[in-house]
């Protein structure tokens, strides 16, 4: 297993681009099942968790073609072969789950492993499965997989979720595009995964409105034809680096980022006395000497701080002068970067879903374990800050979800690199 060597202390300056959103590449991957004509992704990330979808995917008889010069993935679900999602794949990725909805509404069945739970919380898919069946599909749960019926296709329902989901709202999206009659979707989340999501669909032919309101309407329609689209920003990948700048100092330019869909973050930042600034081309995040300040937040679904900026956000107050308090409300176990940013030296009491976290001078480098991919990244952002050399150890997440982190790390000035370690 690979391992990340950082030497901290060095400032980062110049420009990172910031690529296509994991999380929302994910179920626009998804959507290709939907229409028996190529969808065509722009912008692509190349990361193990969409490389993983995509082989999903040709195991169901989507033919895939990426082309890594222009970041573009081609998927050409002409014809379904297969409408069975394995254990193996779904406990790998949960967002594998994403098929089932696509399947369901395209084929009129399909059978999918249920996730499980992971290592930040249980993550119970319910509002899914009960979306499903308000559209009639009738759901059995059989030794683990979910196995899902509407031989005479799904038909439009009313369906108002109990709280937000991000993955609930994307998944109802997906099926209703092709039932009967009109989906009303209440209480849905507003991420801009969300938007971007319906874009897609809109372009394959759906007729989505509302998709970024509380409120989102989907007319079905008999089939959907092929588009071209281009993946969001990620909108992580950013703040995490506008993070990076922060707790090492310098000044970065965050090519693509937008402003607009990291507003609760800036907030954060700027509370922290780090000066964030919309330019044309992306947010330029800048720190000049001056101790970090404390901030409390608590994590919230969109337009809220992110719970997938958490972990990175508490690396940087780690170093802040005086006591900052961040309250996790999304997942129930998501603070296991906690103990591992204690080893270089941090001061966190985790109470429930509450950390207290008073601020030290400084970090000291010491081999740490990544438990999760944002938590990962987290101790990066930690080690960049501390003096001396912080090795992270299994890393194989990080490749989950960032693509070419100590490369665009290291075009800034960071002293970073991965060691590789043969199995
Ligand atoms: C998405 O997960 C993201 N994953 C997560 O990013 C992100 O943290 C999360 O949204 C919140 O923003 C992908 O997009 C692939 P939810 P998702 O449904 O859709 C509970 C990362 O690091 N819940 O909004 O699974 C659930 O357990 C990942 O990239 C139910 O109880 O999140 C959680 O407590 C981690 N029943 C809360 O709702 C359900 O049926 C919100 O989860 C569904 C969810």
């Amino acid at each position: 297993m690979d391992r990340i060597a950082i030497t901290g202390g060095a400032p980062l300056r110049g420009t990172i681009p910031i690529y296509g959103a994991k999380n929302s590449a994910l179920k626009l991957q998804a959507a290709a099942l939907l229409s028996a004509d190529p969808l065509i992704l722009e912008n692509m990330p190349d990361l193990a968790d969409t490389r993983f979808m995509a082989q999903l995917l040709a195991s169901l008889g989507v033919e895939i073609t990426w082309i890594k010069e222009t970041r573009t993935l081609r998927m050409h679900a002409a014809e379904i072969s297969s409408t069975i999602a394995p254990y193996d794949q779904v406990r790998k990725m949960r967002a594998s789950f994403n098929v089932l909805g696509p399947l369901l509404a395209r084929v009129g069945h399909a059978t999918v492993s249920l996730p499980g739970g992971c290592a930040i919380g249980a993550r119970p898919v319910d509002l899914h499965l009960k979306a499903f069946e308000a559209m009639g599909a009738d759901i059995v749960i059989e030794q683990g997989y979910v196995k899902a019926a509407a031989l005479r296709g799904l038909k439009g329902a009313e369906i108002e979720f109990p709280f937000v989901s991000v993955g609930a709202t994307e998944h109802a999206m997906l099926a209703a595009t092709l039932a009967h009659g009109e989906t009303v979707l209440k209480n849905v989340a507003r991420e801009p995964e969300i938007i971007d999501l319906a874009d897609c669909l809109n372009a394959m032919g759906a007729r989505i409105e509302g998709a970024g309101t509380g409120e989102i309407h989907i007319r079905g329609v008999t089939s959907l034809k092929g588009a071209t689209h281009s993946v969001v920003a990620d909108r992580i990948e950013a703040g995490t680096f506008a993070l990076a700048a922060a707790a090492a100092g310098g000044n970065v330019l965050l090519q693509g980022a937008r402003f607009d869909h990291l507003q609760a973050l800036i907030k954060v930042l700027r509370g922290a006395g780090v000066e964030v600034d919309a330019e044309a081309r992306g947010l330029r995040v800048k720190r000049n000497g001056g101790r970090i300040q404390p901030v409390s937040f608590e994590t919230e679904p969109f337009p809220g701080f992110p719970t997938d900026l958490q972990a990175q956000a508490m690396a940087l107050l780690c170093l802040a002068e005086g006591q900052s308090r961040i309250r996790e409300t999304i997942f129930e176990n998501r603070f296991m970067h906690a103990p591992e940013l204690a080893r270089l030296g941090a001061q966190i009491a985790v109470h429930g879903n509450e950390a207290v976290v008073t601020g030290v001078e400084a970090l000291k480098g010491a081999p740490v374990m990544a438990t999760d991919l944002r938590a990962s990244v987290s101790l990066v952002i930690a080690g960049l800050a501390a003096e001396g050399e912080t090795v992270v150890n299994r890393v194989y997440h990080l490749d989950r979800g960032f693509e070419k982190l100590e490369p665009k790390l290291a075009a800034c000035g960071a002293q970073i690199q991965r060691l590789k370690v043969e199995q």
